[in-house]
């Protein structure tokens, strides 16, 4: 196949930043996906309705006027902490403001120390959620040091998201870029009623990539990347047409210097080439006939969403990922697949 044309997709699971970093990279998701998933986690968290309209209003402005990128819709998300009001979700919700709501245990990522430090004391939030028909957004991994890095989604299923489903059986959740066989198997077995995201990043590589012929920080993102087997689980399950799977990319830009230190910050940058990666992806797997409902099917029916009426048309052409992005005061970003050679293009 030399062409694939699909509905134009949506991204489940963006993070775009603020200020000048949001004017950088804003214009590479919104030439790819029709809406995404914008999550909160600025320096100062988007709790209220007001600062999700403003923070919205600031998406909007940042748009480039052409007509590729202007018709991008921004979906935001509220960021639960200990003391969220259950009114701002409400209001927000039924305003068409908030989207969802995002659950991080506190310090399990980038800007996540606001975050759920019990999730036991959020019981009467998700019980409003399930209410109103709210989905729940979590980032699914224990924050216990004492777990091994690499278990901590897995212990995150079995020990908090199982008893959690099964105290709410009416709450809508998105288990975000899963990263294992274990959340594969989990979300199979709940037949539809939790969905998951699945990042191109997590298709493509393992755990030897943070490690190949040097520490390789552009590699290293949370939920961090696990043993060839998940991956192979992974990319079993985005092309298998299975409803509950559906396109995030978690697209994460940190400045060069954030993530060549000491203690970098996780998080991949893949926006630039994110439907390529894909398109090689379920192209490997002879799935590209699957690529739609994973790419622009399955997230709206999720999200009680039409899916998009525009098409969006993917060619047979080598081109290179570049080394770095420019983003204002002299600084880069790193692309995922930065010098690589990808498979296929976005018309
Ligand atoms: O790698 C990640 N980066 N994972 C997250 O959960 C957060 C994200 C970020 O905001 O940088
Ligand atoms: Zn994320």
């Amino acid at each position: 196949m030399q062409e694939v044309t699909l509905r134009q997709p949506d991204d489940w699971h963006v993070h775009l930043r603020d200020g000048s970093v949001l004017e950088a990279v804003l214009p590479y998701t919104a030439r790819q996906f029709g809406r995404a998933i914008i999550m909160p986690n600025l320096s100062t968290p988007v709790t209220t309705p007001s600062q999700a309209a403003s923070y919205r209003r600031r998406i909007l402005q940042a748009l480039p006027e052409d007509a590729n990128t202007a018709r991008f819709m921004p979906l935001m998300t509220a960021y639960l902490t200990d003391d969220i009001q259950v009114g701002d979700l409400v209001e927000g919700f039924q305003d068409g403001v908030f989207h969802a709501a995002k659950l991080y245990p506190a310090n399990a990522t980038t800007n996540s120390s606001h975050g759920v430090t019990d999730i036991k004391k959020l019981a009467p939030v998700f019980r409003k959620m399930q209410e109103i028909g709210m989905p729940l957004l979590i980032h699914g991994e224990v924050t216990n040091p004492d777990v091994d890095i690499f278990d901590r989604e897995a212990i995150f299923i079995r020990d908090v998201l199982k008893p959690l489903i099964n105290e709410f059986s009416g709450l809508k959740v998105v288990l975000e870029h899963i990263t294992t066989q274990q959340s594969v198997d989990f979300i199979r077995s709940m037949e539809g009623r939790v969905g998951a995201t699945i990042t191109a990043h997590h298709l493509i590589i393992n755990r030897n990539a943070m490690f190949q012929g040097g520490l390789r920080p552009h590699h290293y993102c949370l939920p961090v990347a696990k043993r060839e087997e998940h991956r192979l689980a992974l990319r079993e399950a985005a092309t298998s047409g299975h409803p509950a799977f559906f396109l995030g990319t978690d697209t994460a830009p940190h400045p060069v210097g954030a993530k060549e230190m000491d203690c970098g910050c996780a998080g991949i940058f893949s926006a630039l080439s994110a439907l390529e990666l894909y398109a090689q992806v379920f192209e490997e797997e002879n799935a590209l006939d699957k690529l739609e409902g994973f790419a622009s099917l399955h997230g709206p029916a999720f999200y009680g969403l039409k899916a998009n009426e525009g098409l969006v048309t993917l060619v047979k052409q080598d081109w290179q990922v570049p080394e770095h992005l420019d983003i204002p005061d002299g600084q880069q970003i790193r692309p995922f697949q930065a010098g690589e050679t990808l498979r296929w293009k976005l018309l």
